[in-house]
């Protein structure tokens, strides 16, 4: 729909008579001790890894409500915007389910709040981007929780703007719209539950 360059120039001219594209869900609890267990954590996949778990694969292709079919064309995806995105070769994007014994207080947290499950936690480096990109033409959603926000990061999704993160915060976001990031000089840790389709 949109370049990459100009999603986030043409931001301003974003339509402001559509329905949201976003949606603030209230705070994940102790989302400080949250972000010491990602930074603790060492067991996160590559996007371009050839070892995903199959629990790993089903939480990341069932997010927004496909079936696992959906995995070759995301890892096609990631291999065509990973080089775009950090030409050096080097993209800096992980991913891992959380499970308790790692990530004791995000379980404690779904516990208390059965609506959130089938967890997946996204690490991004330093400076790297996430090129606009949406998850498919059929009304979706998914639930995105910032653990953190490096000082310059961003994230944006097609047409209400940029996406309002402070760490703690649970946004469902409707990603069969245009939606990108631009981090800042620290690793950005995300926490995304399970959303579904949309009747239309
Ligand atoms: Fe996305």
């Amino acid at each position: 729909m949109y370049s990459d360059f100009e999603f986030w120039d043409k931001i301003d001219d974003w339509p402001k008579d559509q329905p949201p594209s976003y949606e603030f869900c209230g705070k994940i609890d102790n989302h400080e001790t949250i972000y010491e267990e990602m930074e603790k954590f060492d067991g996160w996949t590559h996007s371009f890894a050839e070892d995903f778990t199959e629990e790993l694969i089903e939480n990341i292709a069932c997010l927004s409500g496909s079936t696992r079919d959906r995995w070759e064309a995301i890892q096609e995806k990631w291999k065509i915007y990973g080089s775009d995105a950090a030409p050096h070769g080097n993209w800096q994007y992980y991913w891992a389910v959380p499970h308790k014994e790692d990530f004791p207080t995000i379980h404690e947290f779904m516990e208390k709040n059965p609506q959130y499950h089938h967890p997946v936690v996204a690490k991004l480096g330093p400076d790297e981007i996430l090129l606009s990109h949406n998850h498919g033409p059929a009304h979706q959603y998914l639930y995105n929780v910032s653990i953190n926000e490096p000082d310059g990061a961003k994230s944006a999704i097609f047409p209400s703007g940029v996406i309002p993160f402070t760490p703690g915060d649970i946004y469902k976001l409707y990603v069969h719209n245009q939606h990108a990031v631009v981090n800042g000089g620290e690793n950005r840790y995300h926490v995304m539950f399970r959303g579904g389709r949309i009747e239309q």
